[in-house]
Order: C-alpha cells, then sequence, then structure tokens
C-alpha cells in the first residue's frame, strides 16, 4: 500500500460506496470457502447489537473480565505501579477502562481508536470521571506502530486491551500486533491483556448463539449492510447464524450458513451458494495458560502473572516487554 493510501483509512467512491469494504466483500466472497473480516460487523446496528451482547445472560466474557478487574486492583496497583501512561488499544469502554485507572493512579491516559468519534466520545467521557488525569486521545489504526503523544514520551507505559479481542485474530496476525504494541509502548512497558479461556463447548456455543438469538441478528446483521451499502441481493431469509467449536484451532467460529441454494449480486457480481455452505465471519479463539504464555513470548512480552474470575472461565494477564537478551 503506498504511504499516501496508508492514511487515507476510509475511501470512498463518487456513490459515497465504501471502496474498502466493497474490495473486502468482494475479494471474500470469490473465495473458497467464503470469508468476510469480521471489522466490517460494526458500522451503527452491528455495534448497538454487540452493545447488547456483552450484556446477554449466555455471554460471560464481559462480566467475568470485570469482575477480575473490579476484585484485583490491590494487585494490579502492586504490580503496575503509579505513573504510568495507560495507553488503550481501542475505544475505552465505559465500565472496564475505570475500575483499571481507580487501582492504579496513573500519569496520563492514551486511547488509541480508529474512528475518532468512538474516541471522542470514551475520551470525554474519561476525563469527566479522572479529572486530574491528562487524557490524549489518538485517532489511529493500532495494528501499525502509533507515534504517541510527545507529552507521555518520558513516562513508561501500560498497554490495555481488554475482552479477548486478541483472541478474534488467527496466531499470525495476533503475533504481529502484540509486537506492534511492543514498538509503540516502547522499552520497560508493560501489557495487561484479556484472554479468554478453553471450557465446555456447550458453554462456548451458547455464548455466541444466545437463546433471544441477538448475537444472530448481530452475524446475519452483515449480509443486510452488504444489501444496502453494496447494491447487494443476498436472500438474507435463506441464511441461518452458525456459532460452532473448532477443536483444532481452539476457537469458536461463526458463519452465515445457506439453508438453500442461493444465487445473488453484490456490487454487479453474480454469487452462489449451495445448501450448507457457509460465509466465515468471526474467529474468537480460546486459550489455556501455556497457549497463552506462547503466544505472548511470540509477541515479545513476558508473562509476569495471571488472573482468572472465581468460576475460572477467563483470564488477565500482566506482561512486561521482553528484554532482547542471549539464551539458549
Ligand atoms: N472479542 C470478544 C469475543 O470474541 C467480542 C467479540 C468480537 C464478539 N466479535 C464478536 C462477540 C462476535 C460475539 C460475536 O468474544
Amino acid at each position: 500500500m503506498g504511504s499516501e493510501q496508508g492514511l487515507k483509512l476510509v475511501r470512498l467512491d463518487e456513490d459515497g460506496i465504501d471502496l474498502n469494504f466493497r474490495d473486502d466483500v468482494l475479494a471474500g466472497l470469490r473465495q473458497d470457502p467464503k470469508a468476510v473480516p469480521a471489522r466490517w460487523f460494526y458500522d451503527e446496528a452491528g455495534s448497538r447489537l454487540f452493545e447488547e451482547i456483552t450484556r446477554l445472560p449466555e455471554y460471560y466474557p464481559t462480566r467475568a473480565e470485570k469482575e477480575i478487574l473490579s476484585t484485583r486492583g490491590a494487585e494490579f496497583a502492586e504490580l503496575i505501579g503509579p505513573g504510568r501512561a495507560v495507553v488503550e488499544f481501542g475505544s475505552g469502554s465505559s465500565v472496564k477502562t475505570p475500575l483499571l485507572l481507580r487501582a492504579i493512579d496513573p500519569a496520563a491516559y492514551v486511547p488509541l481508536d480508529i474512528s475518532g468519534d468512538f474516541l471522542r466520545a470514551s475520551a470525554a467521557e474519561l476525563a469527566a470521571k479522572f479529572p486530574g488525569l491528562p487524557v490524549y486521545p489518538v485517532e489511529a489504526d493500532f495494528n501499525r506502530e502509533v507515534e504517541l503523544p510527545g507529552a507521555v514520551a518520558g513516562m513508561p507505559k501500560l498497554g490495555f486491551f481488554p475482552g479477548s479481542t486478541i483472541g478474534n485474530m488467527v496466531a499470525r496476525t495476533a503475533v504481529d500486533l502484540l509486537r506492534v504494541m511492543r514498538a509503540t509502548l516502547g522499552e520497560n512497558s508493560q501489557l495487561l491483556i484479556g484472554m479468554d479461556l478453553i471450557k465446555d463447548v456447550a458453554v462456548l456455543e451458547a455464548a455466541y448463539d444466545d437463546a433471544s438469538g441477538v448475537t444472530a441478528r448481530f452475524n446475519l446483521n452483515l449480509a443486510v449492510r452488504i444489501n444496502c451499502e453494496l447494491g447487494g441481493t443476498i436472500p438474507v431469509d435463506a441464511l441461518r447464524h452458525v456459532a460452532r467449536w473448532n477443536d483444532d484451532y481452539a476457537r469458536i467460529e461463526m458463519h452465515l450458513e445457506a439453508t438453500r441454494p442461493i444465487a445473488f449480486e453484490v456490487a454487479g457480481e453474480a454469487f452462489a451458494m449451495a445448501a450448507g455452505e457457509t460465509i466465515h465471519t468471526e474467529n474468537s479463539h480460546k486459550f489455556d495458560r501455556r497457549m497463552a504464555n506462547v503466544l505472548l513470548l511470540a509477541g515479545g512480552w513476558t508473562p509476569v502473572k495471571r488472573w482468572t474470575d472465581g468460576e475460572g472461565r477467563f483470564s488477565l494477564i500482566l506482561a512486561d516487554a521482553t528484554r532482547p537478551r542471549g539464551a539458549p
């Protein structure tokens, strides 16, 4: 990608069509098996449905992570200490971030997000809750190294990446991101990262296929969005939400499965799906202690401490930026 294009986060054509969305969808539908990158879930309706997911009785990760954050404050304070600049990857959730900030007495808060709107909203909310804390929002794609504001240059950093979002990446991409985070945060930095745990398959599948159908609507909204924004003719009623455990890859996969043979167009291009064929829309990898450690080490982070919720469903791991040194 050229450097000029690299700076342009959104490309629109003269009809207002998001060309990155169109290119991703067309390339994904031409593949076999079909797949669309999960980042396109989050239009306005998708973001609202996602908020709803985090409150579902079956969706335990948000509650489990909040439990850890609200009960382990004294240990965070001891292991992280005061005076760090907290750099959050993704717009801060209104509940999780304050729990951390309250525990550790940081010197600054730097939320990073690709969406300026989310960023400004969450930065303003945080600043109102913590009047003495300097907040420096940065609109950036954190998948690449980000230059942090000069005001925090001399402070040691704590990266915060909750929600097991790392699990939505395949291992190669996750390692790339961890390494980029290390470059963004610099020497002597720490990372506090949420990683969901491998558990009973029925519990996992229910978390991604709730009884009230919110996650199904979230998944199907992608097809609705393709129809609305890219002149699609996908028969949404012939698609069914599927969430299934892939044991080899230790992940929940979300798919849209054709319940009958269908043919449709997207942006003028023709596609067909056989009955039972799917479009793969999301992965949510789950970890055990060793897998989590290996992933962090591969990304340049040395695990220091691991916490789980009372029911052992979710983990929050503190890691130090690994100093390169001779080792066998
Ligand atoms: N990272 C969280 C998880 O995998 C949240 C999430 C991302 C999610 N994409 C999702 C939840 C799709 C449900 C459906 O659980």
